[in-house]
């Protein structure tokens, strides 16, 4: 079969869901990853025939089912490092990148800090936070918590697959008694969350394709306790943040402004709400101050 007539039905079958550019870059990004064609190499060579056309035949119809391409590929891209991905885990966003940008911007500003920093990922999904950060901290000594066993399995592969080295751990960060926890590590410079922050009211403002494919377990909190994983990782903090350690959370952007009051109101100091490139208020920071 002909690469470029499946490009067309490419376009024939998916017309009605998908923008044409956005159709054209899931056709290339599946040859690439398939077959190893490039958008140049069709264009020089437009006869180009598959011999077994069945792999992009079966991604077309996920494409129809609206499946994230993400998951058709099993992997992504996240901080100019390749991640694998799966249903257990969810797809990193270009948001959390910014996250992670600004911990790294923090850190170079503070060049006093000790080469071996420690950092706590909370609920790190595919890892995408704490690989990054151990990456560009080569010295720094990374922990990631999960309590989803699947997602931990999808994160170590991650890690190693970038080469880097990360204590996983598997925990329930909801559960009060951190003691294993807290044993198996001493205090931490950095603790950096971007648990699930989707009230359940917030699921008709969702495209289908997420709340049809993500885990919902990464998403979503109920309507009347939004804060709930963010009063557990401050409680957390305030007993396994060194003094002046720093608190980096993702959080909703309909929730900034509760989100400082309750920093405020666990005493962390020095609190920054940061907008993402949509002018929405998505991280926020806090310094931790020994009572
Ligand atoms: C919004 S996702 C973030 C994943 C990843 N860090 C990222 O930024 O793409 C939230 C993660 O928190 C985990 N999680 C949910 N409930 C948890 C709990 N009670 N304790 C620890 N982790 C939890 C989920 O399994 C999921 O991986």
């Amino acid at each position: 079969m002909r690469l470029q007539d499946i490009q067309n039905d490419f376009h024939n079958e998916l017309d009605s869901i998908y923008a044409k550019e956005e159709i054209d870059n899931f056709f290339f990004m599946l040859t690439e990853s398939y077959f190893d064609v490039s958008r140049l190499k069709l264009a020089l060579d437009p006869d180009i025939v598959l011999e077994k056309p069945h792999f992009i035949l079966g991604a077309l119809s996920q494409l129809k089912e609206e499946k994230p391409i993400q998951y058709i590929l099993g992997e992504t891209e996240f901080y100019g490092l390749q991640f694998k991905v799966n249903d257990d885990v969810l797809i990193p966003r270009p948001e959390t990148e910014e996250l992670v940008d600004w911990i790294l911007n923090c850190h170079s500003e503070r060049s006093e800090e000790s080469s071996e920093l420690s950092v706590l990922d909370i609920g790190t999904g595919s890892g995408c936070i704490a690989i990054s950060l151990a990456k560009q901290l080569p010295n720094a000594k990374v922990y990631a918590l999960d309590v989803s066993k699947k997602a931990l399995k999808v994160a170590i592969m991650n890690a190693e697959l970038n080469n880097v080295e990360i204590e996983f751990i598997e925990h329930n960060i909801l559960n009060p008694r951190h003691a294993e926890l807290v044993s198996a590590s001493q205090k931490f410079d950095v603790i950096v969350s971007n648990p699930p922050y989707v009230r359940v009211k917030e699921k008709e403002l969702m495209k289908q394709n997420v709340l049809n494919n993500e885990p919902h377990l990464a998403l979503f909190v109920d309507d009347d306790n939004p804060l709930l994983f963010y009063k557990a990782i401050c409680e957390f903090s305030k007993s396994n943040l060194k003094e002046e350690g720093r608190l980096f959370f993702e959080i909703n952007e309909y929730l900034g402004n509760d989100m400082e009051e309750l920093l405020k109101n666990y005493n962390f100091k020095n609190i920054e709400l940061k907008q993402d490139i949509f002018e929405k208020d998505r991280m926020i920071k806090a310094v931790n101050i020994n009572e």
